[in-house]
């Protein structure tokens, strides 16, 4: 009876160290392979690397570590206990188990030759591979076991290779063996196990792949058999736009090209070999990466057939960069420099990473994870340089490298990423000739934190397009769950959605404002006990159904001007003027003179006008508003801290202030900082007030620090809302340190932004050269945000909030400017047509309040909602 031919279509799974060290783990193998045969229809090669650790532990014993019999011996009782977790017998592993002890007997053990070594670190995978053939075969799967010596074979040496990586670090033949497929095919089970890492050597030895070589291993299966896909199965959901540990909100990428691949996984990410992926980009064989424990997640998808995405998709950084940078005396135009110098290179065994050049400089980057590069190495190479030229060696350094393509064509959305980089001391800048890389080299130290802004920045400068669904998957933080949701907005309700309706119907633009919303909001901040006074800073929106609402929670209000103070005691019958603030900034003093004949605290920020305008405030208690040096917010516009900005006494000048004031008999009974707005750090108030401490005890009269605004609110569906619990822990723990001070804040964005939207109706529906653009009867001089910072607001048609949104729209406004964009690229229903109602979130914050009538359009309507 002839067996039935079982078909020769491929799928190679690879699994490493952490996938195939747990019981439940090859559950999942047995699982995944079998799932991918039925699927197919065709044949599944799995290839596992060692237990976690074994590697490293083999290293240690071919290096010749003294404690080896102890390692191995440690080594066969872990494979041992394993074989007891999965229900086998130690008959399984014990000739194995006896080779691997017989090596430390083999007579090259003494002087431990390449080809021993070889041996020794290639059994943890013919120990995994092994325990797993039985394990998935006592499970009842039909697998085969195979030597992977018997079907990989190491190159023939290269020129330049040292005998070490002829041996450690070899490359495999995947070309030109026509009939590997064939004589692989003829195996009789349908699914078989077979080793990473190791091949055969020319002589017949054994020949290791190098470090990640099991990935290395699927790619050159999955070439020689033409595979359908090579799956490489790990402990991480993909390749990701920065490395997760540094940037939380890294985005899973979720299909990349060969090439952009390859330069990711070159310049940082760990997940995929950079070696693995040549084989199957020139076999054209896809590849994917993906996560063992979440099989569901999609995982980074690598082919050559997906049109390229343009822009930046990861930033990685590199440390134990190493700078060589030779100086030569009118080296310019001299023949042959530039050969001498790499000679040496060459010579020493060193492979260049980055170059730059001068007219009489040349800088080159050794990328530890490709040299030796320890201190003999590099004084031996700085002798022989210093012959031919002036070398200096600076390290540590740090690459910094974005990836993605078209590089050069990004370069004008990269300014804020030029900008912060301006802030260090930028070594070297390279941007590699295939347009894929940009790369800056700076101290080591400098690049601590800086990632997480990089990547914002990339983002919202349009650099890293994350809105590119075919590309940009989840962020890490919302893979592993720990994002904060952002609450559904209370117009989504049936009820208030109907209500807004009915009030876009008498007129547009109009800004709406649910008074519940803002209660919310100051109940939140009255229940933080740390906190003793709150005001509202109402340039926010100083609509009075909010002031009276804010008043009647007990929030004093805030000030910035006479007109504001006018305002207040308008709109808020009886507000007595101790709970109102005038934080003024280069007023006219004419409305210090009115606002303190009213009896509202004043806070100074210079002693300026002290000097000027001495018997305005003799005799005065006043509060004083001090720059702390430093300041934050959602952008560079909003930043009020540190010496480009305007505002606050400079932290040099205090002393002088407390001797005028004193002059003056004036008494100082506050201190205020206001560092910038919409802050995500909720370390940062914790930090002023332990700086502003510091300057109050030096003063002396101090009761109250007012620690400002700048709490953020969620605007899109990437931001989480303020943990105002981690805030109120740090506040509370602060002010214990700090006993003898009351704590004062004075938000504006976070007490209303949510409760306002802005109604608007659709004009226009226009298409053009492939952008659909829809027009509202608002523009930026309703809401200016986003012109003025690029701020986002999300934006829904209130007409058709059922229908999918399924297309994307840019929506703009009715003003002769082109930045009048609300925003681009926002997913609204195909059906959208003129006269549709269209809201505008989370407005309640610097909307009307910051409103013109620019182009001679009124200013919106303003309402509220009071259920
Ligand atoms: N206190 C002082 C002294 C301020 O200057 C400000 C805001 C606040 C408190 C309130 O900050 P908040 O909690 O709202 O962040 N138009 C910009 C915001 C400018 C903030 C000006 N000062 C925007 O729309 O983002």
């Amino acid at each position: 009876m002839s067996a039935s031919p079982i078909a020769d279509r491929w799928i190679v799974l690879k699994f490493g160290g952490t996938s195939v060290s747990r019981r439940h783990r090859w559950n999942t193998i047995g699982e995944l392979a079998k799932k991918r045969a039925d699927e197919t229809g065709g044949r599944v090669l799995v290839v596992v690397s060692a237990l976690s650790g074994v590697t490293n532990e083999l290293t240690a014993i071919a290096d010749g570590a003294a404690d080896s019999r102890a390692r191995v011996a440690a080594l066969v009782a872990r494979h041992n206990e394993f074989l007891a977790e999965l229900e086998l017998g130690e008959e399984v592993l014990a000739h194995r188990l006896a080779a691997l002890q017989a090596l430390l007997d083999d007579p090259r053990a003494a002087s431990r030759p390449l080809d021993w070594q070889a041996d020794v670190l290639g059994q943890g995978e013919l120990l995994s591979s092994s325990v797993g053939a039985a394990y998935l075969r006592s499970n009842g799967l039909d697998f085969g076991w195979m030597d992977a010596r018997e079907w990989l074979h190491a190159l023939p040496p290269a020129p330049n290779q040292t005998a070490w990586s002829q041996r450690l670090s070899v490359n495999c033949k995947w070309q030109g063996e026509a009939d590997f497929k064939q004589r692989f095919s003829a195996q009789p089970t349908r699914m078989l196990i077979s080793q990473g890492f190791i091949a055969r050597h020319e002589d017949g030895g054994t020949a290791i792949l190098g470090r990640g070589g099991s990935d290395t291993s699927a790619a050159y299966f999955g070439a020689l058999l033409g595979a359908s896909r090579v799956e490489i199965w790990t402990d991480v959901p993909g390749m990701f736009s920065a490395n997760p540990k540094d940037v939380p909100d890294a985005r899973l990428l979720t299909r990349l090209d060969y090439y952009e691949a390859q330069e990711i996984a070159t310049t940082g990410a760990k997940v995929l070999h950079p070696r693995s992926i040549k084989p199957c980009r020139d076999a054209g064989v896809p590849m994917a990466i993906l996560d063992t424990e979440r099989p569901h997640m999609p995982g980074t998808s690598i082919d050559g057939s997906a049109e390229p995405v343009p822009g930046v998709k990861a930033i990685s950084r590199r440390n134990g960069i190493v700078l060589v940078s030779m100086e030569g005396i009118g080296m310019w135009q001299q023949v042959g420099f530039l050969s001498d110098v790499f000679n040496l290179f060459k010579k020493h065994g060193l492979s260049v990473d980055l170059i730059g050049s001068a007219e009489t400089n040349v800088t080159v980057s050794l990328d530890p994870s490709e040299n030796l590069v320890n201190t003999d190495v590099l004084a031996a190479l700085s002798a022989d340089l210093s012959e031919i030229c002036k070398v200096k060696v600076i390290v540590p350094c740090a690459a910094i490298t974005l990836v993605g393509r078209g590089m050069r064509s990004l370069l004008y959305k990269l300014s804020d990423v030029w900008a912060t980089f301006g802030k260090e001391r930028v070594h070297m800048i390279s941007q590699s000739s295939n347009d894929l890389n940009l790369t800056f080299v700076i101290d080591e130290a400098d690049a601590d934190g800086l990632l997480p802004i990089l990547h914002s920045e990339l983002i919202d400068s349009g650099a890293m397009p994350v809105y590119e669904e075919q590309v940009f998957g989840p962020r890490w933080r919302e893979i592993i769950g720990s994002i904060r949701p952002r609450q559904t907005p209370w117009w989504q309700a049936p009820g208030k959605r109907q209500k807004l309706l009915e009030l876009a119907a008498v007129g547009t633009p109009a800004y709406i404002y649910d008074l519940d919303k803002v209660r919310e909001r100051a109940r939140q901040l009255k229940a933080i006990g740390a906190i003793d006074r709150r005001y509202y800073a109402i340039k926010a929106n100083s609509h009075p159904e909010i002031l009276r609402t804010l008043a009647a929670e007990g929030f004093g209000l805030e000030c910035v001007s006479q007109g504001e103070v006018e305002m207040v005691f308008a709109s808020v019958p009886g507000m007595p003027a101790e709970r109102v603030l005038f934080t003024p900034s280069f007023a006219p003093i004419s409305e210090y003179q009115a606002v303190l004949a009213r009896g509202v605290t004043v806070t100074v920020d210079n002693v300026e006008l002290l000097q000027r305008w001495p018997e305005v405030f003799r005799g005065r208690a006043l509060w004083l508003r001090i720059d702390l040096g430093h300041g934050d917010g959602h952008h560079k516009k909003v930043n009020t801290g540190g010496k480009d900005s305007k505002f606050g006494l400079s932290a040099l000048r205090v002393d002088e202030f407390i001797a005028a004031a004193r002059a003056l008999d004036i008494r100082i009974t506050g201190v205020h900082a206001h560092l910038g707005s919409g802050i995500e750090n909720s370390g940062h108030w914790k930090q002023m007030v332990d700086e502003m401490a510091g300057f109050a005890r030096r003063i002396g009269s101090v009761e109250i620090l007012d620690i400002g605004g700048g709490l953020p609110v969620p605007y899109s569906d990437d931001d989480e809302p303020f943990d105002l619990d981690a805030w109120a822990a740090g506040l509370a723990e602060i002010k214990a340190v700090h006993p003898a001070f009351q704590l004062a804040i004075e938000p504006g964005r976070f007490m209303v932004a949510e409760s306002g939207v802005l109604l608007t109706h659709a004009t226009q529906v226009v298409e053009k050269d492939g952008v659909r653009r829809v027009g509202l009867d608002a523009g930026m001089n309703a809401l200016l945000r986003p012109a003025l910072y690029d701020a986002w607001h999300d934006i829904a048609n209130l007409s058709r909030l059922d229908d999918a949104r399924d297309v994307d729209f840019s929506v703009v406004g009715p003003i002769c400017e082109s930045s009048d964009v609300f925003a681009q690229r926002v997913k609204l229903p195909a059906t959208t047509m003129p006269e549709d109602v269209m809201l505008i979130a989370d407005a309640g914050a610097y909307g009307f309040s910051m409103a013109s009538t620019y182009n001679q359009r009124a200013l919106p309507r303003e309402d509220f909602i009071d259920a």
